[in-house]
């Protein structure tokens, strides 16, 4: 078929939905994307217009009804409790959550490093990045100890700990404040130029998304 080897995501034909009450409501239909190395592209639309359901379906944590996902060349498979997409969770692919994926019972720094090393990767300079995402001083404190927008930022430390070679990230500058956010930003963007790691950024920031090089809309039903 000839896939291109600088291809690290592809969705064909994507296709979820949802029942409500007797109803079926189509999030996705038919969707393409593709991710190349080293790009970043927003994933935009509005509340409820299916960004997080499309965030887990592209990790694996949301089973799509149709259509075919590959990452880094490798045909993934259509059900959610797999040890192939749990695998390149633990040590390819970085996600970003709204609620963060912080554990609750490890101090901010003890999570960095427990991230690392799931992923197998040397230990990370947890200062240098708690520092770039202006975190300093919070390095011994637990989740619940830090406000939203810090375990925010503490997430996406984590994520950038694991080096991934995607990194997902659902809506990462949504509880911050505008100045923040754009730092926030900027250390996306220097991550991923820095290492070449492609990120999907679902946002309604418009400032963030037209900061990335691609910009895919959502739409919903009723919207087309
Ligand atoms: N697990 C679920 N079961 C049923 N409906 C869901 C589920 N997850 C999301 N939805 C619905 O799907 C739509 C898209 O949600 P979501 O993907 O969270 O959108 P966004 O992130 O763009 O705000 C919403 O109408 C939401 O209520
Ligand atoms: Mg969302």
């Amino acid at each position: 078929m000839g896939d291109d080897v600088s291809e690290r995501l592809s969705v064909r034909g994507l296709c979820k939905a949802y029942r409500s009450g007797d109803d079926r409501v189509t999030i996705l239909n038919d969707f393409d994307l593709s991710l190349s190395d080293g790009e970043a592209v927003a994933l935009t639309g509005r509340s409820g217009s299916g960004k997080s359901t499309l965030i887990h379906l592209l990790c694996g944590l949301a089973v799509p009804d149709g259509g075919r996902i590959r990452l880094f060349g490798e045909a993934m498979p259509a059900t959610a409790d797999d040890e192939l997409w749990a695998t390149q969770r633990r040590q390819r692919v970085a996600t970003v959550f709204q609620d963060t994926n912080l554990l609750p019972t490890l101090t901010v720094s003890e999570n960095i490093r427990f991230r690392a090393s799931l992923a197998d990767r040397p230990a990370p300079d947890v200062a240098g990045w708690l520092r770039a995402l202006g975190l300093q001083g919070l390095a011994d404190r637990y989740p619940d100890q830090v406000s939203g927008g810090q375990r925010q930022r503490a997430a996406i430390a984590v994520a950038f700990a694991m080096r991934p070679e995607l990194l997902l990230a659902d809506e990462p500058t949504g509880s911050l404040d505008r100045h923040t956010a754009s730092a926030v930003a900027d250390e996306l963007f220097r991550f991923q130029r820095d290492t070449g790691c492609p990120m999907l950024l679902a946002t309604h920031d418009q400032a963030l998304a037209e900061r990335c090089e691609r910009i895919v809309p959502l739409t919903s039903e009723g919207d087309v």
